[in-house]
């Protein structure tokens, strides 16, 4: 089967499409044939070297997809031969024509969901469920402020805000992403490539600050979301986008009574236990019944998956990037 696969630690032209062979399913796992998979900020962090479980090349990247079930091990009882379905997790990789995932890393998927929409609910639309939905709980009336807002987690996470009844404060690196945001239902746009975030949040929420931070920046940014949290405010930290250091002020926190989340997917299910199944039924029936839109910027066959990571890197994405791993090219 074709792979696109890391040969190297590098740029996005380590990224090779090869032959390997097709992976056996193991007694509780599922063979998929992948039709879609998802292109996430670690996979750009796996092919540079620079992500903390990615392993050495070669690697295939990829950590989501969708698909038809093709083979089931032995002792796998709920999933069948011919179903569609959203899968995570799995070996060698979501970079791949297949991929083998365990049976407890597999969702049936909906009627009416489309396999690009159905290839992205486990990390990007998981994400910003999870940290607004069961760590910071954002209630109805409060204001969240969403840092990346055209980021495919930001996307989703304006979404979920709007939809749980919050005011969204969103921030983005350029004028016209100010605009895609604001289409997507943020009530008020910061540019933070040239404006003062923390000013500006102040200017529009008050100086009592806002409820709820989802940082998806992270390092030099941390700060600034800990300036604008309000009394009794929760920030979620779950990226750091530029690898980089932060520097904060604990007085920017602690008087406040701020509760500071950190968040992290892998780690969640891998050694926390988190099985997030009943989580991404859900977000799949919402993307169907027209509650959450899964904005697909761009698809990509296999051939092209450098292509792919120098589109996120350059920051052109606004919403997901999916690959599509058994189409032509
Ligand atoms: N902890 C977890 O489990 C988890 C899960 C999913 C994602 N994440 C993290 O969450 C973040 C968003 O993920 P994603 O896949 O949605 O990302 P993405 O689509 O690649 O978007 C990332 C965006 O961050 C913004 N950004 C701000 N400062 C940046 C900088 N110094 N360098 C590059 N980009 C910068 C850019 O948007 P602008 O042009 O608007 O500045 C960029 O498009 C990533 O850092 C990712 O690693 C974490």
């Amino acid at each position: 089967m074709r792979v696109a696969r890391v040969e190297e630690f590098g740029g996005p032209e380590v990224l090779w499409v090869a032959e390997e062979p097709r992976p056996e399913p193991g007694e509780n796992e599922v063979l998929i044939e992948l039709h879609s998979a998802g292109v996430n900020r670690a996979d750009v962090l796996t092919r540079s070297g620079r992500y903390h479980a990615a392993g050495q090349p070669p690697i295939v990247p990829g950590f989501e997809g969708s698909g038809v079930v093709r083979e089931v091990g032995a002792s796998v009882t709920g999933v069948s031969v011919g179903e569609r379905v959203i899968a995570f997790g799995g070996r060698p990789g979501f970079y791949a024509e297949y991929v083998a995932v365990p049976e407890v890393h597999v969702v049936a998927m909906p009627d009416g969901l489309d396999d690009d929409s159905a290839a992205v609910p486990p990390v990007a639309l998981l994400t910003a469920f999870y940290c607004l939905r069961r760590l910071a709980r954002v209630e109805p009336g409060e204001t969240v402020l969403v840092w990346a807002a055209a980021s495919g987690v930001g996307d989703v996470a304006v979404q979920l805000a709007k939809a749980a009844g919050a005011q969204v404060i969103a921030t983005v690196g350029s004028d016209e992403k100010v605009a895609w945001a604001l289409e997507n239902g943020a009530d008020h746009g910061i540019n933070h490539s040239s404006e003062n975030v923390v000013d500006r949040v102040l200017e529009l929420s008050g100086e009592a600050g806002v409820e709820v931070v989802l940082d998806t920046v992270g390092g030099a940014r941390f700060g600034e979301s800990l300036k604008v949290a309000g009394h009794g405010g929760r920030v979620v930290s779950l990226a750091n986008v530029a690898l980089e250091g932060s520097e904060i002020d604990t007085r920017d926190f602690y008087p406040k009574n701020v509760t500071i989340y950190g968040f992290q997917i892998t780690n969640l299910m891998q050694r926390l236990g988190y099985d997030p199944r009943e989580d991404l039924l859900e977000l799949a029936n919402l993307v169907v019944d027209g509650g959450l839109k899964v904005h697909v910027d761009r698809t990509f066959p296999l051939s092209e998956a450098a292509e792919a990571h120098r589109y996120l890197e350059e920051r052109r994405n606004r919403g997901k990037i999916v690959l599509r791993p058994t189409e032509g090219g």
